[in-house]
């Protein structure tokens, strides 16, 4: 209890030094993590079902169509970790296909959520042992000594990967590596480059679920921060941006203003913007080159017919750390 209480506060305290330090760039910008709290996760969660956001829709058939291929090359009694827990679907079709999986270790910052998952999968798969792990994946963690290290396999679905730039990616590609050691594998889905109107559509749909989205962001500053952000004074607008092969999310300022949040003043020029999100959007031969980097062997590429989105096997490299 006395923990969770901890993690509210270090949580409040981080989003607040995060908000200070953001808005206070000559280019605006917060990090797109705080973007999902209860809120911000059930908005995403009804983008998953937009027609015009092709991406989860077309992993889970990935995932379906090769369910018996990808158990394949991570083969039987395996001890599968998986990065921000809670996939649902997407972890049950995995589960599912893998022969005998020993262990599932769901790992997640959100402590409640993850006992939900956890709980969802021990009741659908009793025979499999679940452990989970409170867990940032974007910063340094191990994995509980008690986890077996036989034959672990890392599972980061739905292009989340596509958030972190390319240091961040880097540090994962390698941290991953470390946590599954010599014998490991991982199963990464990542979304590819297509046509920009295709991209743009996925991220600014008709009904403004993804703008409500990015706008609840300045809602949770004013919820949780107190500031004072008037919502209809900012527009949500998706951009393409060439040299990071990225769709980022800004929130527009449609006019000259000022917000406080804690005590500071921020001011606004009427068009500028804070970057809240940057999606990245890759080739399959540019993100092999980057796992190659990092420890890892690229093996087979399971796509789907229009080659919209990947989901990447990986081995890991021989001859690097354990
Ligand atoms: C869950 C982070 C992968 O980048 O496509 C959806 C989040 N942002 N629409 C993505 C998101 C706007 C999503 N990820």
């Amino acid at each position: 209890m006395l923990d969770k209480v901890d993690h509210k506060t270090r949580q409040l305290d981080a989003f607040g030094t995060d908000v200070a330090e953001g808005l206070s760039r000559v280019r605006k910008t917060l990090p797109s993590r705080w973007l999902y709290d209860d809120r911000g996760s059930e908005l995403f969660e009804a983008i998953t079902v937009l027609e015009e956001y092709y991406p989860t829709r077309t992993e889970t058939a990935i995932l379906r169509e090769h369910a018996d291929e990808i158990a394949g090359f991570v083969g039987g009694s395996a001890v599968l970790l998986e990065y921000g827990a809670g996939a649902g679907i997407k972890t049950e079709i995995l589960i599912e296909a893998l022969e005998t999986p020993r262990l599932y270790v769901p790992i997640d910052i959100a402590g409640d959520f993850l006992e939900l998952t956890a709980e969802r999968i021990r009741q659908r798969f009793p025979h499999v042992e679940v452990w989970p792990v409170v867990g940032d994946f974007t910063s340094d963690f191990e994995i509980p000594d008690g986890v077996q290290r036989a034959k672990r396999a890392a599972f980061f679905p739905g292009s989340t990967i596509g958030n972190l730039d390319g240091a961040e990616t880097a540090a994962f590609l390698r941290r991953v590596r470390r946590h599954v050691g010599a014998k490991g594998t991982a199963i990464i889905g990542l979304d590819l480059r297509k046509d920009i109107d295709t991209l743009l559509a996925a991220y600014d749909d008709r009904e403004g679920v993804t703008a409500e989205f990015n706008l609840n962001l300045l809602a949770r500053i004013n919820r949780e921060l107190g500031g004072d952000f008037q919502l209809d004074r900012f527009r949500h607008e998706a951009r393409w941006n060439e040299t990071a092969s990225a769709v980022e999310m800004h929130l527009v300022s449609t006019v000259a203003q000022r917000a406080e949040v804690d005590g500071r003043v921020y001011t606004f020029a009427e068009g500028e913007t804070i970057h809240t999100e940057s999606s990245r959007k890759y080739d399959t031969d540019i993100f092999g080159e980057i796992a190659r980097r990092n420890g890892w062997t690229p093996g087979p590429i399971w796509t789907d017919a229009e080659r919209r989105f990947a989901v990447f096997g990986l081995a890991a490299t021989q001859g690097e750390t354990r």
